[in-house]
């Protein structure tokens, strides 16, 4: 059968179409029904089963003679060590450090924070809380103090696992440090941290709350699965919004398990046994679902980087993993490909590495350009599949099908929608658009398996963020079209989340770190074209009185500021002064015509613009920060 086929299949009777991916995955009770339609969003897939993740990601391998096959294999360029770990070894490690969480009081249902870098600790807390039913909720290590402490109040996590340092090319992040800090900020005080001792840096320990890694994994009593109820948490990831509030995707542990596997052989093509690299961070939902989850609950070999594409040592970093692992498939950020295709425009570095072994290449979260796909199609000579989908769906939701057919490509479009999602594009109204005119793409209720479940402990916030708008649809935040192949072309997001070299990140939160400065009125943040990390963010402040003010040393306090309370990560080094900002009548600061002037978009003042003098000002002091660049 052949993609529509199937897609047609899985939207007519997605019970039956559900029920057979389910056999990839083994339960220790099967389900009463498939898809059980509650009050919307919170629809249950396989409600009444029994499964543990975990025991699917790798006891079930070990028993089935896996157990010598590697399971994850840990690069990391920055440490220059390369650690590779069995199906056995693997489960051994999780089992014991399951028993350490069990030895401190974490049982079913309690929450534990990962802060973590990319070293094999990560994942094995991950999977250890699957094993006991606890709920993981991974924070990625370049955010702030203040970002995990929100994230602690949140979760409220009895335990917190963390290690002693992150390590970017050049400067180890002590995270210690930062833990301590978010412990202090937060009002929610977990039982016990267990930090992960690295060469690179001493972390200081507090007697009877803080325990070292090796040594609580010396004595601990390995713990067994725990089963669950399929529609158990399994985890929560936050992720940005429109506010500085994150929202805590819930994901549930049957649906998404039997969505990973299927999207596995489906999408990605991978069988048991072959090595599957998504160059990601675990502590985004590229990292959980394919980095961590789905190739082990199918039996495959995975592949955890810890570097960057290039610097680490150089842009052929990339092809020598690809080389030296005989990795299959590649999943990354376009960004890399980008950051690659700037420092090696010719491909030199690809020449020397035999890369034979490589079926293919996706990219996913943010936009892809075409011509760094078209650079990345002509370097490798693989197909490179843009796909598109966010951490609320946990899997894709627009892609070409490998593992099912493989359809022509159109560069600059994710291609179609996967099985399982039944997407339309709306107008203002909810009116279905006809082909080739852009609206708010939307998902048809009920979603498939996998995706979100609900906002933690924020049910009605769930309601209002993804379903008040369109009933009987989940919104995604993205404007797109369909064409009349029903190949889907994402465009821009709806709200005010911006991507800066594949992460997401709210420029709602950036105004607020910036609007907490003494001297700052008022503020707007939005996204500017960026040829490497696709946008970056833009601030503009007006000043309470510019009386006396050192505009240099204020735009440095600025910059300061938003990467303390947000992190590293945002990457917000562009800020200036101006005297007014551009709004309606009714107040509402114009953020996205300041962009297309940015952007170098053609632009025109909204008819409803309070004062369009003022849009020469703003135009003035973009174009003295580079804006629009050639
Ligand atoms: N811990 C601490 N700090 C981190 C961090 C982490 N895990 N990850 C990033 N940072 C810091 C960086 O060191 C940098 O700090 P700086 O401002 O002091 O230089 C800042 O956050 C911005 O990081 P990044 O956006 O990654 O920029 P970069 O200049 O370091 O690297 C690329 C540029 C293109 C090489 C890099 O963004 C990249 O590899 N992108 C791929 C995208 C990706 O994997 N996305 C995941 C979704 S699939
Ligand atoms: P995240 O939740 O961090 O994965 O970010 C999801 C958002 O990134 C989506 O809603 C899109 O706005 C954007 N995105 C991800 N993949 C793509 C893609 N292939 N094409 C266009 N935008 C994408």
């Amino acid at each position: 059968m052949g993609h529509k086929e199937i897609h047609d299949r899985s939207l007519a009777d997605p019970e039956s179409f559900w029920a057979e991916a389910a056999e990839a995955i083994e339960w220790q009770r099967t389900w009463d029904s498939v898809l059980e339609i509650g009050s919307a969003p919170f629809h249950r897939w396989f409600a009444g089963g029994m499964l543990n993740t975990c025991h699917n990601a790798l006891d079930r391998h070990v028993e089935a003679g896996r157990g010598d096959q590697t399971a994850l294999i840990h690069d990391s360029p920055v440490t220059e060590t390369i650690q590779r770990f069995t199906y056995r070894e693997l489960r051994d490690q999780v089992a014991a450090l399951a028993g350490v969480l069990r030895a401190h009081g974490v049982e079913k249902g309690d929450r534990v924070i990962v802060y973590m870098p990319m070293v094999p600790a990560a994942p094995m807390a991950m999977l250890a809380c699957a094993r006991i039913g606890a709920i993981h909720s991974v924070v990625f290590g370049g955010f702030s103090a203040g970002e995990l402490a929100k994230r602690i109040d949140d979760a409220r996590p009895k335990m917190i696992l963390s290690a002693s340092c992150g390590i970017e090319p050049g400067r180890v992040v002590e995270y210690k440090p930062l833990l301590d800090r978010a412990i202090e900020l937060a009002e929610h005080k977990p039982d016990a941290t267990l930090i992960l001792a690295r060469p690179q840096a001493e972390a200081s320990l507090v007697e009877d709350r803080d325990f070292d890694w090796d040594t609580e994994m010396e004595r601990a009593v390995p713990a067994d699965c725990v089963p669950v109820e399929a529609t158990h948490p399994l985890y929560i990831l936050y992720t940005s919004g429109t506010t500085g509030r994150p929202k805590g995707i819930v994901r549930d542990n049957g649906g998404h398990a039997v969505a990973l596997a299927w999207s596995m052989s489906n999408i990605y093509d991978i069988k048991p046994g072959e090595v599957f690299w998504a160059a990601s961070d675990v502590g985004w939902v590229v990292g959980h679902s394919y980095i961590v989850y789905a190739p082990l609950l199918i039996g495959a070999t995975t592949v955890l980087f810890e570097g960057k594409p290039v610097g680490t040592p150089d842009a052929g970093t990339f092809w020598r993993v690809i080389e030296q692992h005989g990795i299959c498939t590649l999943f990354t950020a376009p960004t890399a490909f980008r950051a690659i295709g700037k420092e090696d425009p010719r491909g030199e570095f690809i020449g020397k590495y035999d890369l034979s072994g490589l079926r293919a290449l996706f990219l996913a979260g943010e936009r892809c350009d075409p011509s760094t796909l078209e650079w990345a199609q002509r370097q490798l000579n693989v197909p490179v599949i843009d796909h598109w989908w966010q951490t609320e769906t946990g899997w894709p939701v627009a892609a070409n099908c490998l593992g099912i057919e493989q359809l022509p490509i159109k560069p600059g479009s994710p291609t179609c929608a996967v099985p399982g999602y039944d997407v339309r594009v709306l107008d203002d109204e909810g009116h279905e658009l006809p082909d080739g005119e852009i609206g708010a793409i939307v998902i048809k209720l009920p979603l498939p398996p996998g995706c979100l479940v609900t906002l933690w402990e924020a049910d009605q916030r769930c309601r209002d963020a993804y379903l008040r708008r369109f009933p009987g649809f989940y919104l995604t935040g993205d404007a797109g079209i369909r064409d009349a192949d029903g190949y889907l072309w994402i465009m821009s997001r709806i709200d005010d989340v911006i991507n800066v070299a594949g992460h997401r990140l709210s420029t709602g939160e950036m105004e607020e770190a910036l609007a907490a400065h003494p001297h700052v009125a008022e503020c707007a943040v939005f996204g500017v074209r960026d040829p490497l990390k696709g946008e970056l963010p833009l601030g503009l402040v007006v000043l309470k009185s510019g009386a006396g003010v050192d505009e240099e040393q204020l735009r440095a306090e600025l910059i300061r500021q938003v990467r303390e309370a947000i992190g590293p990560v945002a990457a917000f080094k562009l800020v200036a002064v101006v005297s007014r900002l551009p709004k309606t009548r009714s107040g509402k600061i114009l953020r996205g015509t300041m962009k297309k002037i940015a952007d170098g978009r053609e632009w025109t003042p909204p008819a409803t613009i309070d004062d369009p003098i003022i849009l020469d000002e703003i135009e003035q002091a973009l174009v003295k920060m580079g804006y629009p660049s050639s």
